[in-house]
């Protein structure tokens, strides 16, 4: 059993295993030598040569216990027809959301011209560099896919005027997003991924008496449908103000925190493994503020089950070497 799911089955609490999201990414020369030479995002995203070895690049470099695909949520919508790109500075931009092409996308068309994703996770999944490793799979949540697809673009802190306006194409793109997403996490699992993580990265956007219809009951719909799979699913519902409703609701195998949370309070009232939680602005700092930062989430989840991660992804600007330290200093605890 890997570290990773010893931590998650077993909830054990010693020595937490450690990853990082978007472990691969622009804070790697070697990441940005190979996106330099592919200025398109999403063919890099399915060139399998090139995206297996970006999913390896950090696991070349540290001691982690799980590799993430090189990949994108927004592949997602790509799938379904909707025209996405990914612009330097700008984020990703997505093109109109046409309702009646979204609905008449076809299973097999949609698994065929995703299919560069699934090769790539095989070829990773049988990869020397992940014995003994976990290797993540990830979607976007309902919620925060159907803000993309809406808002074509990052919505910042706001989602645009009117978002709500249109309550029948909303419902709709929610049940066409529950089934294909279910499609593209059934063969991420079928090409060799053991863990699928859930991105709600805009959670954080909705009121309370919102969450129920956006959040939670579709969120558990694919939670269900990986756990069917046997596979664990870690949920990150990035600034939900109440993790614990969450939890007791969508009941995820673990869920990651973001660093706006307080862990000691999180560690008191959530009982399934946690995940995550250091701001990743620490590592833009030095090592000192590091030791201390790491340390504070390493000594309160000490007894309680904890995969060590960050409160939202690596930052462009990261020094390789601080990722080093932070994963030596995880693995010496
Ligand atoms: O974690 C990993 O290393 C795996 C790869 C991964 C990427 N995106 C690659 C990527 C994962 C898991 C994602 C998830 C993702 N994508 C999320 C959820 C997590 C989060 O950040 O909240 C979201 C919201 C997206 C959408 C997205 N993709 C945005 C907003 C952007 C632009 C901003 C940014 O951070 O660059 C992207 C582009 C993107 N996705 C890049 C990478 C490596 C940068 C592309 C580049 O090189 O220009």
């Amino acid at each position: 059993m890997t570290p990773l799911q010893d931590t998650i089955l077993n909830k054990r609490t010693t020595n937490p295993p450690i990853w990082l999201m978007r472990q691969a990414g622009r804070y790697l020369p070697e990441f940005r030598k190979i996106r330099e030479l592919n200025q398109n995002f999403v063919d890099l995203c399915l060139n399998e040569n090139l995206s297996s070895e970006i999913t390896l690049q950090p696991l070349r470099r540290f001691e982690l216990d799980a590799a993430i695909i090189f990949s994108d949520i927004l592949m997602l919508p790509y799938g379904l027809n909707q025209k996405i790109e990914f612009k330097k500075d700008l984020g990703p931009q997505l093109g109109l959301l046409d309702l009646n092409k979204v609905s008449k996308v076809d299973e097999i068309d949609f698994i065929e011209k995703l299919y560069p994703i699934y090769r790539s996770i095989k070829k990773v999944s049988k990869h020397n560099l992940i014995i003994n490793k976990n290797l993540i799979g990830f979607v976007g949540a309902p919620w925060t896919l159907l803000v993309y697809m809406i808002n074509k673009r990052s919505p910042k802190k706001e989602l645009i005027k009117n978002f709500f306006k249109d309550e029948f194409l909303i419902n709709r793109v929610l049940i066409i997003l529950e089934k294909f997403l279910k499609l593209h996490i059934d063969q991420q699992v079928k090409n060799g991924a053991t863990v699928i993580q859930i991105f709600d990265s805009w959670a954080g956007l909705l009121e309370e008496k919102d969450l129920p219809n956006y959040v939670y009951v579709p969120t558990l719909n694919l939670v269900n449908y990986v756990k069917s799979l046997n596979i664990p699913v870690i949920c990150f519902p990035k600034g939900v103000k109440n993790y614990k409703n969450y939890c007791d609701i969508v009941k995820p195998d673990v869920v990651n925190i973001d660093y706006d949370v307080d862990p000691i309070s999180i560690c008191k009232e959530i009982k399934i493994p946690i995940q995550g939680g250091l701001d990743p602005k620490v590592l833009l700092t030095d090592t000192k503020i590091l030791k201390k930062q790491a340390l504070r989430y390493l000594d309160i989840f000490k007894d309680h089950p904890y995969i060590f991660n960050l409160g939202h992804g690596v930052l462009p600007k990261t020094d390789p070497n601080m990722v080093d330290y932070l994963v030596k200093m995880v693995k010496d605890y």
